[in-house]
């Protein structure tokens, strides 16, 4: 039998996986900056990395993965940033969309999308429809998302329904189906690389009892083997959720 102390740090239980994984994808332009290249070249490292991490949940069969792809405060970058992130995600769907009847990864986007381009609008349009007759791992990418922008939208929403005729009460339950998470489970296990220990605006809400994790590694350098580390840190805690 194999003792717990030459358990490798990545050794993970695949019959106790979290049901949903989430990651603030961050550290791309540090990662660029290391190696001389504009930060643009860390996000279209980035891009692969997610490709990777997203094909190795659903092959291990996560139910559930959110990544923070741009939030609603990154459009403070340069312009010129902004536009090679969104050049980017455009490539990244029309190559997704070629390879989704392949690899049937159901993806949806959580974040007013409203304000992007046509073009990509189109985009992401087209891969939540195909999306839909896939059945699996979902794949939540937060795009002009944030965690504020979502509760006030949220609040928005319900003020508006009250005014036509809604009962005028909420319980916490009820919260959540005002979210772009609507149906889906909290995140058990959440995931920052790049070093930074906060959550900037990710999934407010959601995260409350998520368990957390920090690592140094840059978004660009992930893969599996980061992604089994994060996990067997989550399978060593002890969640009480505010019991003994
Ligand atoms: C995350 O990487 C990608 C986005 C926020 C779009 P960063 O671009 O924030 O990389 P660092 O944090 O500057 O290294
Ligand atoms: C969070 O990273 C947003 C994404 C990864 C999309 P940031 O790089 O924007 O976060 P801060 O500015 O360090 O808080
Ligand atoms: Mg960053």
């Amino acid at each position: 039998m194999k003792s717990i102390f030459n358990k490798k740090a990545e050794e993970i239980d695949f019959g106790n996986l979290p049901r949903h994984i989430a990651i603030i994808m961050d550290g791309n332009g540090r990662w660029a900056k290391k190696r001389k290249m504009p930060r643009t070249a860390g996000h279209a490292v980035g891009a692969e990395t997610f490709r990777k991490v997203a094909t190795y949940c659903k092959n291990i069969g996560l139910d559930y993965l959110t990544v923070y792809a741009f939030s609603t405060e990154n459009w403070k970058r340069p312009q010129e940033e902004v536009d090679a992130i969104m050049g980017l995600l455009e490539k990244y769907l029309l190559e997704s969309i070629e390879k989704m009847e392949r690899d049937k990864v159901k993806m949806k986007f959580f974040g007013d999308v409203s304000v992007l381009s046509p073009r990509l609008r189109e985009l992401i349009a087209r891969t939540e429809e195909i999306s839909k007759r896939f059945e699996g791992c979902q794949v939540n990418i937060c795009l002009n998302y944030g965690g504020r922008d979502e509760l006030v939208r949220a609040m928005r929403r319900y003020a508006r329904e009250v005014s036509e005729g809604r009962e005028n009460n909420i319980e916490e339950e009820d919260v959540g189906s005002y979210l772009f998470s609507a149906g889906i489970p909290d995140p058990d296990l959440l995931i920052r690389p790049g070093g930074e220990y906060r959550l900037s605006n990710f999934l407010m809400w959601q995260s409350a009892y998520s368990e957390l994790y920090f690592t140094d590694k840059l978004w660009p350098d992930f893969d599996e083997k980061e992604i089994n580390r994060a996990i067997a840190e989550f399978q060593r805690r002890e969640r009480r959720y505010g019991g003994v």
